[in-house]
């Protein structure tokens, strides 16, 4: 049995799901609107504390109208330095929206002390900044979630200093079931919030941003510059209706077997575990044994997960991996990072 641990996108629909999607009223959303879509699109503003909420074929896409529509060409935008935007869409806020992306070093991810210290006095040498982004959860810090606290701080921040705020909430389904926060509370923080249902929730395709009326209105003619208009959306919003209902409630099992995951590998060789918040375990391991090693014998061995560096692998549980097969991930890791750290020891003796 093949173990996909490699990310929580890997999930397949359901078959739950798929009778959703095939049973979904649709019409033409780009030429006078799809029903299905308009449904999700009011679930989701309304799940956000949000005015509206617009249906996107992607989390990136998303991110990337938000950034789009609240930045001005010339200027920076100010995120932490292993957010998604910055390192996974492909330079697409200086390409599409014209601005350029100032990477914030966090601890481990950004914080309001190291945000005010970022922000720059206006000056004729200097860019200005237009956005702050955050990321909750922070997948580059195995999912990281950043305390409500600490999320109005940063806001506070960005506020003080009339920037507005975007969050990448593509796994922001985490954040609220990982803090006890509902989403609409965290959301408060920020004027748009990008929320993805191809990742925790199981969907096959789709993510939203959501925020002021005035501003989703505009995101319309943005997602449609992109090349994001859909037809018959209502068949994709129908998938994300349906996880919405079904799969969001059980989100936090994924939390608990990621602390299984993590129980076991931490250790094996002196490797060490970044202690997950959510779905997300980050394994460091020592400087002699290589994760690209490791993940293609795990591989071999029908367990995938992810190098996230030449030390560092990133396994995610989701709704496709259950307490069974994720034990038997743990197990594969621990064998093979063993056998890799004899092998060596055997070699150096
Ligand atoms: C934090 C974060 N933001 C945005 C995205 C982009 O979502 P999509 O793959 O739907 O473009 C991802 C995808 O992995 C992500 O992890």
């Amino acid at each position: 049995m093949r173990i996909d641990m490699r990310s929580d996108t890997v999930t397949k629909p359901t078959p739950a799901m798929r009778r959703a999607m095939a049973d979904a009223e649709v019409g033409d959303d780009v030429l006078d609107g799809d029903p299905t879509t308009r449904r999700l699109e009011r679930r989701v503003a309304e799940l956000l504390g949000k005015d509206a909420a617009l249906f996107f074929p992607s989390g990136t896409m998303a991110n990337q109208a938000a950034v789009w529509l609240l930045s001005r060409p010339g200027t920076e935008i100010l995120l932490d330095a292993g957010a998604h935007i910055l390192h996974y869409e492909m330079a697409g806020a200086a390409a599409l929206a014209g601005v350029q992306v100032r990477p914030v070093a966090g601890d481990p991810v950004l914080d309001a002390a190291v945000l005010a210290a970022a922000i720059r006095p206006t000056s004729p040498h200097v860019p200005r900044a237009s956005l702050v982004c955050l990321e909750n959860t922070h997948n580059g810090a195995g999912g990281r979630v950043t305390s409500l606290p600490a999320m109005r701080e940063i806001a506070g921040v960005a506020r003080a200093n009339a920037l507005p705020v975007h969050l990448d909430g593509a796994r922001l389904w985490n954040a609220a079931a990982a803090s006890g926060e509902t989403l609409a509370t965290l959301a408060s923080v920020a004027d748009t919030v990008m929320v993805s249902f191809s990742k925790g929730l199981g969907c096959p395709v789709g993510a939203a941003l959501a925020g002021p009326r005035d501003l989703i209105a505009e995101g319309w003619s943005v997602r449609k510059r992109f090349g994001g208009g859909m037809r018959q959306s209502g068949i994709l919003a129908a998938a994300a209706l349906y996880a919405l209902e079904a799969h969001l409630p059980r989100i936090a099992e994924d939390h608990g077997t990621a602390t299984l995951y993590a129980s076991i590998v931490d250790g094996v060789a002196n490797a060490r575990v970044v202690p997950p918040d959510t779905n997300i375990v980050m394994l460091d391991l020592p400087g002699s044994i290589d994760a690209f090693a490791v993940v293609a014998e795990a591989a071999r061995r029908e367990v995938l997960v992810t190098p996230w560096s030449s030390s560092r692998i990133r396994a995610v549980t989701h709704l496709d991996v259950d307490e069974g097969a994720v034990r038997m991930a743990g197990n594969v890791l621990v064998e093979v990072v063993e056998r890799m750290a004899d092998t060596l020891g055997h070699l150096s003796s």
